[in-house]
């Protein structure tokens, strides 16, 4: 696949996957993307660790639960997502940013048919999700984000080793740069190979849960969990996706 397509065509994949393991051979393939990836003097800080029995799926499923749980009680979180939350799709196209609430969360029934401006009003006023969060709304999406983390055929943690740190008062900065790339040839990787990754960030939002993830997989204590991959073979081909137009973010000789 050309490079450019991949990057066109390349999606989150929040749905389910095909049972199938990832073969051997396209594995090979996306951490050979990984290990090419550039970073500050070529420290190459990254480490992975995929995860392909259901004791450690099952581990960060829980965890994936709890915190998703925990996420619809915090006014905080709720408030910062609802900034990035659309309703619609024709809002989605037009403002060329933010997630699709439906392709996020599965509502509880009463709201499922909800006009939409009132699902906009709920977003303008987090506390009301709070409100719900206690009454128990975050269980669904919890329960379905949770199963979906235990049936992905592969999960992979993505870890920095902060011992290798290049030269210079920016070292910080530019390992997790690099660390971004790393992710990226992977992700470009796996389009080409029909392969569908989802980040999953629940589990990695509290220190307290990356501490638990640390334990349960051995991480040193000198090491950063980066990010978790679900990843599996996908089942039909990307959706939709938005972006903002160049014009919204380059700038000619000054900004
Ligand atoms: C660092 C990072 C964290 C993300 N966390 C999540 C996540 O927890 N769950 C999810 O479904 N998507 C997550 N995403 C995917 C973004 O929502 C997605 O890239 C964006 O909405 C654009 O959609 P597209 O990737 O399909 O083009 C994450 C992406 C990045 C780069």
């Amino acid at each position: 696949m050309n490079v450019f397509d991949a990057m066109t065509q390349r999606r989150s994949h929040r749905g389910t996957f095909q049972k199938r393991a990832i073969e051997a051979d396209d594995l090979d393939k996306l951490i050979e993307a990984a290990r090419w990836a550039p970073s500050p003097f070529n420290v190459q800080p990254w480490e992975l660790v995929l995860i392909q029995e259901p004791e450690g799926k099952a581990a960060l499923a829980d965890l994936t639960e709890r915190a998703v749980v925990g996420q619809f009680k915090d006014p905080k979180f709720l408030d910062d997502n609802s900034r990035w939350m659309r309703v619609t799709e024709q809002e989605w196209q037009a403002r060329g940013d933010g997630v699709l609430l439906s392709e996020h969360v599965t509502l509880p029934k009463p709201l499922q048919n909800a006009p939409e401006k009132f699902l906009e009003e709920l977003l303008k006023n987090a506390k009301a999700f709070t409100l719900l969060g206690h009454l128990g709304a975050g269980k669904i999406p919890a329960r379905e984000m949770a199963t979906q983390v235990r049936e992905a055929p592969l999960l992979m943690l993505v870890t920095m080793n902060c011992k290798r740190f290049p030269p210079g008062q920016g070292a910080t900065r530019w390992m997790w740069l690099s660390m971004g790339m790393l992710i990226q040839n992977m992700l470009l990787a796996a389009t080409a190979l029909k392969i569908g990754v989802q980040f999953v960030s629940a589990p990695l939002e509290s220190a307290a849960d990356r501490e638990q993830i640390r334990q349960l997989f051995n991480v040193p204590t000198s090491y950063e969990i980066v990010t978790l991959l679900r990843i599996g073979y996908v089942e039909a081909e990307g959706g939709d996706s938005v972006r903002l137009r160049s014009s919204g973010f380059v700038h000619t000789e000054k900004m």
